[in-house]
């Protein structure tokens, strides 16, 4: 491995630390090098605080004058909430400065790395690129569409069902896998599911890990099928939670129930293309973004994520898949909707890759093809 790439590696780790706390800022993690030894590590760690840069080279004196920085992500040289990454980096003198990949946002964009350059700066792009943009997929897509990153996430058996004849999922998966997701978890602004899985699983939708912070939970719901004793409502105190339902007040008396439950009712524009009305997912996934949830982790039956995939708003997919075999007539698979003819349809996805989870398997990759909306 290059030398440039591992100090990057260390960026990337300490970067992750501000996972589910930065939203929907980048995960920004910083080395300092002096003399083939770090010196000093930071890493962006509240929406709104330092960034990396400037946690790491604020502990530095006199000693970083001639050293590396290494950073996942050009650095800024505008005044958002903090001052300019690049300010600090030319006050501390440091000589050469390594970025993993350039920043999309208007403001920084190739700005930053110019003005490193012209003020004698030797600047190195494009280290570990391909782990750095994977890192901030999230904040790249947010920042370019204004409509949150979205990933469907699905357990399943080797023979692709996702639930037993009983319409039960708990579970398909073992431990491993599981921890796995709620790492995930982690990283994402909301948890969605449909209505489907709330009344075969009455899930918790919550980030059980030591030190997570739970996303918020969006339920689609179009009709206020949500049951009062079910365990969103009875945590909803504690959890922040949306329902979408259609909009007009046909379910007023049930809306006011679960509101007083602390339930956030979003009344949504109905999409009438389906035999029944249904939460329209395009305007719901506007409505997101104007509310500045920059990423959504589905976890819906096969309904919904057929819906997303139909709508061509799925950009990721994260299947976890358990050797077994359950066979049966009924029970489904894990993305229904309105399929394909022909195989050379089919969405190709990129970038795949396979980790193994104590006896299970996540296969994930990019879906970079839509399906056209009609
Ligand atoms: N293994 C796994 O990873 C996993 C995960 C989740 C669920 N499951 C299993 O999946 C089964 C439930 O599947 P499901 O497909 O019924 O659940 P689902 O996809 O979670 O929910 C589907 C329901 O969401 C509502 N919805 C609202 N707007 C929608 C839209 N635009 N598009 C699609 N749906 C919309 C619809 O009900 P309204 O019309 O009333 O709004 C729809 O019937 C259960 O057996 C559960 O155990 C397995």
């Amino acid at each position: 491995m290059k030398i440039e790439e591992h100090y990057m590696r260390r960026a990337i780790e300490l970067a992750r630390q501000g996972e589910g706390r930065v939203n929907p800022n980048p995960l920004v993690g910083c080395v300092v090098v002096k003399a083939g030894q770090i010196i000093a590590e930071g890493f962006h760690q509240s929406y709104g605080g330092f960034h990396a840069e400037r946690n790491a080279l604020l502990s530095c004196g006199e000693e970083a004058r001639g050293g590396d920085l290494y950073v996942n992500l050009e650095p800024c040289c505008h005044y958002g909430k903090t001052p300019p990454c690049v300010d600090i980096i030319l006050e501390k003198g440091i000589r050469r400065v390594f970025i993993g990949c350039q920043d999309p946002n208007p403001l920084v964009a190739g700005k930053g790395t110019a003005l490193l350059r012209e003020r004698g700066v030797q600047v190195t792009n494009g280290v570990l690129e391909t782990e750095c943009l994977e890192l901030n997929e999230i904040f790249f897509h947010y920042i370019k569409t204004k409509r949150p990153f979205t990933a469907m996430k699905y357990a399943m058996t080797l023979d692709g069902r996702i639930a037993a004849d009983s319409g039960s999922s708990q579970w398909i998966t073992g431990e491993g896998a599981r921890r796995h997701v709620h790492m995930l978890r982690r990283r994402y602004s909301a948890i969605m599911a449909g209505i489907g899985t709330v009344l075969a699983d009455d899930p918790m939708l919550d980030c059980r890990i030591q030190e997570g912070v739970n996303p918020i939970r969006i339920l689609c719901d179009s009709h206020l099928r949500l049951p009062l004793q079910s365990k969103i409502v009875q945590t909803a105190g504690q959890i922040p939670t949306i329902l979408a339902c259609l909009e007009g007040n046909i379910f007023q008396e049930k809306a006011e129930k679960l509101a007083k439950a602390g339930i956030q009712i979003w009344q949504i524009a109905p999409d009438t293309r389906g035999r029944t009305e249904r939460v329209d997912l395009m305007r719901l996934w506007e409505k997101l973004g104007e509310a500045e949830i920059d990423s959504v982790l589905v976890e819906g039956g096969g309904v919904l994520h057929g819906s997303l995939l139909n709508d061509g708003l799925a950009d990721r997919v994260y299947a976890y898949i358990a050797p077994k075999l359950i066979s049966g007539e009924t029970n489904q698979g894990p993305v229904r909707g309105k399929g394909i003819l022909k195989m050379d349809q089919a969405i190709m996805l990129q970038d795949s890759r396979i980790i193994s989870l104590e006896g299970d398997y996540l296969i994930t990759g990019k879906v970079t093809r839509r399906l056209v909306r009609e």
